[in-house]
């Protein structure tokens, strides 16, 4: 009888530990693809329409467009890449401020606005330059907003 309710905890601890336990390769990997959704994909289409808005590069509706939507299919997946355990100091490379985790709706309605403000930058391409650069500067102040917030840059 003993034996048994050994084995029985046994097995509830191993249970426990499963569901709760985030191996460190899967909160690195966590941190590696947000990073790579910020600089690969972002960074790259913000880089497309601001080189547009300020005259560097001709202005091009349909890469503008396309810059933008690639953006707005970005925050979706990206708030569900912030385990708890990835901040700042936790994982190497991580620039993720604590902030995120105490205000985790917070953090995700401007991932939302992110996504609203790109989506309005796509179909303001197609409308000309003027309504571009407009909704492009707003979106961009949407991206500063965050970092402002969430992100700690590191030293
Ligand atoms: C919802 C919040 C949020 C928004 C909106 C946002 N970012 Fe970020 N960004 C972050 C956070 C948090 C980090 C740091 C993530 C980490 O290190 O774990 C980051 C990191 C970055 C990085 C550094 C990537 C690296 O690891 O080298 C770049 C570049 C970047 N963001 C560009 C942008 C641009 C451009 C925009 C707007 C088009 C934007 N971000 C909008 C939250 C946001």
């Amino acid at each position: 009888m003993q034996k048994v309710m050994l084995v029985a905890c046994v097995f509830a601890g191993v249970a426990v530990y499963t569901t709760l336990a985030i191996s460190a390769e899967d909160l690195a990997a966590a941190v590696k693809e947000r990073r790579h959704l910020m600089k690969d994909i972002v960074r790259p289409a913000a880089k497309v329409g601001g080189d547009m808005v300020k005259g560097t590069v001709p202005f091009d509706a349909a890469k503008a467009g396309k810059a933008m939507t690639d953006i707005s299919d970005v925050p979706d997946q990206y708030v569900k890449l912030f385990p708890k355990g990835t901040e700042h100091g936790a994982v190497a490379d991580s620039e993720a401020s604590p902030k995120i985790w105490e205000d985790f709706d917070g953090f995700k309605a401007t991932a939302q606005k992110l996504k609203d403000a790109s989506a309005k930058a796509a179909s303001a391409a197609a409308q000309g330059e003027g309504a571009f650069s407009a909704a492009f500067n707003d979106m961009t102040k949407v991206c500063k907003d965050c970092h402002q917030t969430y992100r700690v840059k590191k030293e």
